[in-house]
């Protein structure tokens, strides 16, 4: 995925520094009919208001646990792309709920065309920033797990400051988090995953799952089952580039 340079902001101390470039992306015809057909239906509108989990969830299944109905697992994605992967682990996951931001009007077509060729019922997308999202719309303590997969490494120095992942968004993130839920992250930028490895480490809420389970991989985790690996990811790979997963429990 490209990454543009980003414009200057016209006011720059009034904006807050943001993780994404709007991108100008060509939206297939494909992309087109699923926004109109399916958008109505699978699109959340952001609102800074805290998010009605029912209304947003109203046709999927529940998890039954041992003392009757439990509301199912609410897992949130940040910046899912084209909704490879997002729609891979929610049809394996039925009985989970995927809230999934993402900015780029062709990814949230893309996904919409997913849910619809796969019949997916457990998906809702929010085409806003996550940030806002998190600040707004989401409570302490409602998510059972958080999935950020190959956040735009902005690799060059002067662009760092926008990664996803910092300090105060992670606290933000653990704080919405469930006691046992989890954070996942995985990147293919080395340098990226050590700055995940040492904010996610210095975040008190949460606990690195991988420390003990697998003191070889050095804090990284082994790919969780239900990550795939998508066609970008496996170019990689076959060059030779590396992939650091990253799972992190709420304690
Ligand atoms: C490099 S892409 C990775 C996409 C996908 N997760 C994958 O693995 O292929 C990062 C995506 O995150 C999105 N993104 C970045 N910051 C975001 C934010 N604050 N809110 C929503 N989406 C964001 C970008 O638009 C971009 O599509």
């Amino acid at each position: 995925m490209t990454q543009d340079t980003p414009s200057v902001p016209a006011s720059p101390e009034r904006r807050a520094i943001r993780s994404f470039v709007k991108r100008t992306g060509r939206t297939t015809a494909g992309q087109t009919k699923a926004l109109d057909e399916l958008g109505p239906r699978f699109l959340l509108p952001y609102q800074p208001d805290t998010l009605d989990f029912a209304a947003a969830f109203p046709d999927t299944t529940r998890a039954t646990g041992q003392n009757g109905i439990k509301p199912a697992p609410l897992v949130l994605e940040i910046g899912f792309g084209m909704g490879e992967a997002t729609a891979h682990i929610a049809a394996l996951l039925p009985d989970t709920h995927f809230l999934c931001c993402e900015v780029h009007d062709p990814g949230v077509g893309a996904l919409l065309k997913r849910i619809g060729e796969q019949d997916l019922r457990n998906i809702r997308i929010c085409a806003h920033d996550a940030v806002e999202v998190i600040d707004h719309m989401l409570p302490e303590q409602c998510l059972d797990g958080v999935h950020i997969f190959f956040p735009d490494p902005w690799h060059k120095a002067r662009h760092n400051k926008r990664r996803l992942i910092q300090g105060p968004l992670v606290a933000k993130l653990a704080a919405r988090l469930k006691v046992g839920g989890y954070i996942h992250c995985a990147t293919d930028w080395q340098e990226y995953a050590e700055q995940m490895l040492e904010v996610l480490g210095a975040e008190p809420l949460l606990k690195n799952t991988a420390s003990q389970a697998h003191p070889e991989l050095q804090g990284y985790a082994p790919k969780p089952h239900y990550r795939p690996l998508t066609k970008f990811e496996n170019r990689g790979l076959k060059l030779g580039h590396g992939v650091w997963d990253l799972v992190f429990e709420r304690v």
